[in-house]
């Protein structure tokens, strides 16, 4: 069948469709309907299914024969480590780890926040917690205290698992004293916290509140799997929003196993026994599918790489790690091969790696430039494949399905929508447009199994985020075409979300954390483009008046409170004081026009203007900082 095929039966039958996609999963109770809009703009999938996510991705594997066959290989350059673990032993592992979680009393429903770096235990962590039917939270161990004492309070977890610290080129950080912090910051306290002790730095336990990794294991018996419905939540993973309060994104079991099951095959042309390898974090969406949950539901080998890719020992990892282990299909964010060229320009590291087994490349996460992909595809010599999704789908919405069919690559374009997604273009009235024109990227209604349901805890703020600026549909957030061949390109965010080494982040949120500095008046966070990141967050101060520190000084604090703050993964290090901001007469600050002149973008001058004279000013500021190269509008 071609891909066209595929679409097409799918929008002619979608319940046929995806109760025949569903036959990949075990279920306890097999699901009697896919799609259920009784509660619509509200969706639920599978909803009368009975299964266990934990189950589909190790225990049916040890029992069909796949015990002895490698589940996880860990390779960790920044330690030295390499390890593998095989079905049966993962399995085993993390049955223990769920015993040990059970208890002390955590059962289905329960949330755990886990904060681990790239480990295989947190792989354990993620499935115990499946395992149990509680719903885990992963947070990146980039962010700060504060930004986890916030997920803290709105998860509300049992209890937290978290490792002794994480790594770091030329640093190691110590996790337990930002989890110890953050607890004491939050208003609610979970019950208990599960450290895993690394030499690199051990952590101080707490009598009776901290309990080692390990030591809670001794004695405990295996957990077996809980079953859950099709909806119960699977996870709740937080992404930025315009605000400071991030979106808790819901993940319901059945859906996610049947989606990322679909994708495998179909996306990523992978099949039982092979090496798949997402060079990400578990921090991040695309940890949690294809690190975690996409490979071992197929019964493949997954990868989970504790490193960078330049800098460990050289730009040359990735290409070692693809030749030693065997990868097929590996997946990044173009952020990370604009690094390796950038140290290894004419790809020397590239000598003497067979890379032959490798069949495939996707990117996403962020723009793909065509530079980058063209580099790309000259070293490794196989399709380099753009895909466009969110955390909030699970999976994507705009690939090329090579499982399928080799569609021609577009430069610039990350294909066409996958089956399930209606992807249309819409005008700000919320009409379709021409194919060829600019406008809001939004998804009819119903999103397919897998996507959010709903926020946790929030459904009118879901609501009002993702389904009113265009009734019927899904606001994606971003703006972008769809060409005559049905092809999507994005063009840039409607939102105030930006993009920095293909890792999300709110200005917003940024902006929040900086106006809390005494001498800061007002301030805008917009994104300036980078050309190792993609984007870099830089923020214009006005000061309260009177103030008499040297702004070298102001701007050197409110770099020092984001990192803090939000985390070192902000990537906040740019700043400007300057006296005022540019607004409309009715005082909306005009970031998206002095992201263009940071860029040497072309813009226009608003006609909603109160002042254009500030423009001026913002150009000075941002010339000093080496922006801003083009002068004039145009
Ligand atoms: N724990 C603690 N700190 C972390 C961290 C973690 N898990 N991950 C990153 N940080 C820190 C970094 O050390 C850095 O700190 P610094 O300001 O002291 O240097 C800061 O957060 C910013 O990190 P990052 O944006 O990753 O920049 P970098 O300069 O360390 O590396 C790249 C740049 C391009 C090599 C890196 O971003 C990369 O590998 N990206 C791959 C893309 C990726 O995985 N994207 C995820 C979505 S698919
Ligand atoms: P996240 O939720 O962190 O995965 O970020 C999702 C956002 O990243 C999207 O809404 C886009 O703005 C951007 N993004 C992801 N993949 C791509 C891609 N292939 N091309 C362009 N932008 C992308």
């Amino acid at each position: 069948m071609s891909y066209r095929d595929v679409y097409a039966a799918w929008q002619a039958d979608p319940e046929a469709f995806w109760m025949e996609q569903a036959k990949a999963v075990d279920w306890i109770k097999p699901p009697s309907h896919a799609l259920d809009d009784a509660r619509a703009p509200f969706y639920d999938w599978y909803a009368d299914g009975i299964l266990n996510t934990c189950y589909n991705a190790l225990d049916r594997h040890v029992e069909a024969g796949r015990g002895d066959q490698a589940a996880i290989i860990y390779d960790s350059p920044i330690t030295g480590a390499k390890a593998t673990l095989s079905y049966a032993e993962l399995t085993e592992k993390t049955a223990r780890l769920a015993g040990a979680l059970a208890a002390r009393g955590v059962g289905k429903g329960d949330r755990v926040i886990i904060y681990m770096p790239m480990v295989p235990e947190a792989l354990m962590a993620m499935l115990a917690c499946a395992r149990l039917g509680a719903v885990h939270s992963v947070v990146f161990g980039g962010f700060a205290a504060h930004e986890l004492a916030v997920r803290i309070n709105d998860a509300t977890p049992k209890a937290i698992v978290a490792a002794s610290c994480g790594i770091e080129p030329g640093r190691v950080i110590a996790y337990k004293p930002l989890v110890d912090a953050a607890i004491a910051q939050s208003s609610h306290k979970p019950d208990f916290t599960l450290i895993l002790q690394r030499d690199q730095q051990r952590a101080e336990l707490r009598d009776g509140y901290d309990f080692d990794w390990h030591e809670a294991q001794t004695g405990v018996a295996p957990a077996p799997c809980t079953p859950v419905g099709g909806m119960d939540p699977l996870y709740i993973l937080y992404t930025s929003g315009t605000t400071g309060q991030p979106k808790g994104v819901l993940r319901p079991n059945g859906g996610h196993a049947v989606s990322l099951l679909w994708t495998m095959t179909n996306i990523y042309n992978v099949t039982p026994g092979e090496v798949f390898w997402a060079a990400s974090d578990v921090g991040w969406v695309v940890g949690h599918s294809y690190i975690c949950y996409a490979p071992l539901l197929l019964g493949a080998t997954t990868v989970v790489f504790e490193g960078k890719p330049v800098g460990t020992p050289d730009a040359g990892t990735f290409w070692r790690v693809i030749a030693e282990h065997g990868v097929v299909s590996f997946f990044t964010a173009p952020t990370a091969f604009r690094a390796i060229k950038r140290e290894d320009p004419e790809g020397r590291l590239v000598d003497g790696y067979d890379l032959s087994r490798l069949r495939a490349l996707f990117l996403a996460g962020e723009r793909a430039d065509p530079d980058t992909i063209i580099w790309t595809q000259k070293q490794l010599g196989v399709p380099v494949i753009d895909h466009w999704w969110q955390t909030e789908t699970g999976f994507s919405i705009v690939a090329n399905p090579l499982g399928i069919e080799e569609l021609p690559v577009k430069l610039g374009s990350p294909t066409v929508a996958m089956p399930g997604y209606d992807v249309q273009i819409l005008d700000e009235g919320g009409n379709p447009v021409a194919p060829g024109t600019l406008g809001a990227i939004a998804i009819k209604l119903p999103l397919p199994p897998g996507t959010l349901p709903s926020l946790w805890n929030a459904d009118e703020r879901f609501k009002k985020a993702y389904l009113t600026t265009f009734p019927g549909y899904y606001e994606t957030g971003d703006a972008g075409m769809i060409d005559d061949d049905g092809y999507l390109y994005i063009m840039a965010r409607t939102d105030d979300v930006i993009n920095v080494a293909g890792h999300r982040l709110s200005t917003g949120a940024m902006e929040e954390v900086l106006a809390g500095h005494k001498d800061v008046a007002e301030c805008a966070v917009v994104g300036v483009e980078d050309a190792l990141k993609g984007q870099l967050p830089l923020a214009f101060l006005c000061l309260n008046k009177g103030c008499a520190k040297p702004e070298a000084e102001i701007v050197a604090e409110c770099v020092a409170l984001v990192r803090n703050q939000i985390g070192p993964v902000a990537a906040f290090k740019l700043g400007c004081v300057v006296d005022r901001l540019p607004k409309t007469r009715s005082g909306k600050i005009l970031r998206a026009t002095m992201a263009k002149i940071a860029d040497g973008a072309d813009w226009k001058m608003p006609a909603t203007i109160d002042d254009p004279a500030i423009l001026d000013e913002i150009r000075i500021a941002l010339q000093n900082l080496g922006y801003a190269k083009q002068v004039a509008p145009n």
